[in-house]
């Protein structure tokens, strides 16, 4: 596999980011990336800010601004927060863009033209107060089937779907009024005539996780219901049909156009790089690029399921190749049970103030010990803190920083020769092997398990250091104590190429600390012994403790 496109979903452009989608979304994407680029894979990693919805629109009307000056604003923000984790994508586009409407707007005209836009009209509650039609989240009131206090489609009670009609005394989310009954017309996308073309495809996907694939079937086997794709709301993307008078004032409703934005993206990635836009088809249509989503748990179903339907629809694009879903990260604060991570609730924690005091590797670190690949997780900032000060400072850099340390002070700075006799024949060749078990890992989106595997080694090689004694080797025989020393600046090196996917500011300071040049630094070069001679710069630790 030589090529492959990489999306992360797009966050809404409406809040900050927290550990949640960090962990969730974009750093096991970025750890895949950086992980291909590292193979010298041809990949394009494509992000952007999902920039439309009503959230965008009630903040702007609460702040008395526009939503464009609320999306421009934390646009802004989540650059610096994935560039201060070292989140690379190759683009980070917005889908307010002009060119976004365009490329939506012809998507949507392809599905319309083959029959599978529907126009219906229906009755829908309207905000007198706030002069719109509510969208579903924002009506509050009376569960008709339990009876319980509900908000929006769905009862947060007993989980049924509900008709924002029948619920009992409902009243605005956004204003509290009573809302009106009004007739609108809206567009309906007819999934459900793909229902089986989706089952056929799903049911025979090789490689998906076990939750994300069984999550989708037992949808799907619920039954695809149309489902309407425009709202009336004044922002978004307008609906492209100038000569329907019940076009106007509507909008693509956000899912239809949100994940657009990968294609929009794309091409915007193309364009930049001097090349032609309508190059995009080499990798959206192209059966040899493989396509891989990322993204968390509540957005599987539309990457699994109503996206695929949409490109069917489209008809000239390929499926998803697989689609990479992560559970919640729930947070736990000390003496305080386990809760989700919530805006409202003031239990999420910033990428922001995190970033403010801390170094990035270690947070990039515990999200991936925690890594909810098959399971919910929790977050523990405690347990991060315990975890930098025993793995990162105590076995990882403690390591590295005690083999260079004697480089400096018994080799005068340079890499001793190695004893080829001597090397532990047993740690060579997990040296040897490691590359490929890893790749392995990362190939099948085991991100916890690669991490392990670079851990493990860095264990490896403390207990080889501790059991060479080249404090005694030192006083005893010089030449065997720089053999020592050589096998585990060999390591080092290893632990620095391989770990850099995870952890690559560290392997950053790493490679320098080696006087690693860049072609030095490939992942196929990872074993292999450097050269002796070489002078290496004075060491400095690579991790600090958190108190
Ligand atoms: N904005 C959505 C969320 O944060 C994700 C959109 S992903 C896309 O849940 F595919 F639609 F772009
Ligand atoms: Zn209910």
């Amino acid at each position: 596999m030589h090529r492959a496109l990489i999306t992360a979903a797009l966050p809404y452009a409406n809040g900050n980011l927290h550990m949640g989608h960090i962990g969730g979304s974009y750093l096991p994407a970025d750890i895949y990336a950086r992980y291909c680029r590292a193979r010298g894979r041809e990949i394009a990693f494509i992000c952007g800010s999902d920039d439309h919805g009503v959230p965008a629109l009630l903040s702007a009307r609460e702040e008395g601004s526009t939503p464009a000056s609320v999306v421009h604003r934390y646009h802004e923000r989540q650059i610096e927060d994935f560039s201060g984790l070292g989140i690379e994508f190759d683009i980070y586009g917005g889908t307010s863009s002009p060119n976004h409407a365009s490329v939506s707007q012809e998507f949507f005209l392809k599905v319309l033209e083959n029959g599978f836009l529907e126009k219906k009209k229906s009755k829908q509650l309207y905000d007198p107060e706030a002069k719109m039609f509510l969208p579903d989240r924002y009506i509050q009131g009376t569960c008709p089937h339990c009876g319980g206090k509900t908000l929006g489609d769905q009862c947060e009670d007993c989980g049924k779907d509900q008709d924002p009609l029948e619920i009992i005394a409902a009243r605005s989310a956004i204003t509290g009024a009573v809302p009106e009954i009004r007739e609108t017309t809206h567009w309906y996308f007819r999934q459900d005539l793909l229902q089986e073309k989706l089952f056929d495809w799903l049911s025979t996907r090789e490689g998906w996780r076990t939750p994300v694939k069984n999550f989708a079937l037992g949808m799907l086997r619920q039954g695809l219901k149309p489902r309407a794709v425009t709202r009336d709301l004044p922002w978004g993307v307008p609906v492209p049909l100038p000569n329907d008078p019940d076009a106007a004032g509507k909008v693509l409703y956000v899912w239809f156009d949100a994940p657009i934005g990968y294609v929009t993206f794309t091409k915007d990635w193309l364009e930049a790089r001097g090349r032609d836009r309508e190059r995009y088809a080499d990798w959206w249509k192209n059966p040899d690029v493989p396509i891989y989503h990322f993204l968390g748990e509540d957005n599987v179903v539309f990457h699994a399921l109503m996206w695929p339907a949409m490109l069917l629809a489209e008809g000239t694009y390929q499926l998803p190749t697989n689609v990479v879903g992560n559970s919640f990260i729930n947070i736990q604060f000390p003496g305080k049970d386990e809760t989700k991570m919530s805006k409202s609730r003031g239990t999420a924690v910033w990428i922001r103030d995190y970033l403010a005091r801390y170094d990035p590797d270690p947070l990039r670190y515990y999200l991936t010990l925690i890594a909810p690949e098959a399971q919910r997780a929790t977050f523990r900032m405690d347990d991060l803190f315990r975890r930098n000060n025993d793995e990162l400072v105590g076995t990882l850099g403690n390591f590295v920083h005690r083999s260079l340390t004697f480089v400096q002070k018994y080799f005068d700075g340079k890499v001793p020769p190695s004893t080829p006799g001597d090397e532990p024949s047993e740690l060579m060749t997990s040296l040897a092997h490691l590359p490929q078990r890893l790749g392995e890992a990362l190939d099948s989106f085991r991100f916890k398990s690669g991490l392990a595997l670079v851990m493990r080694m860095a264990r490896e090689g403390n207990r080889y250091f501790d059991h060479q004694a080249p404090w005694r080797q030192r006083k005893e025989n010089l030449r065997q104590c720089g053999g020592t020393i050589n096998v585990c600046l060999r390591i080092a090196r290893s632990l620095a190429v391989l770990g850099a996917p995870f952890l690559p500011f560290t392997s950053e300071k790493t490679f320098d600390l080696l006087a690693l040049k860049t072609e030095e630094r490939a992942w196929e070069k990872a074993s292999e012994p450097l050269e002796q001679g070489r002078s290496l710069p004075p060491p400095r630790p690579l991790f600090a403790k958190i108190e």
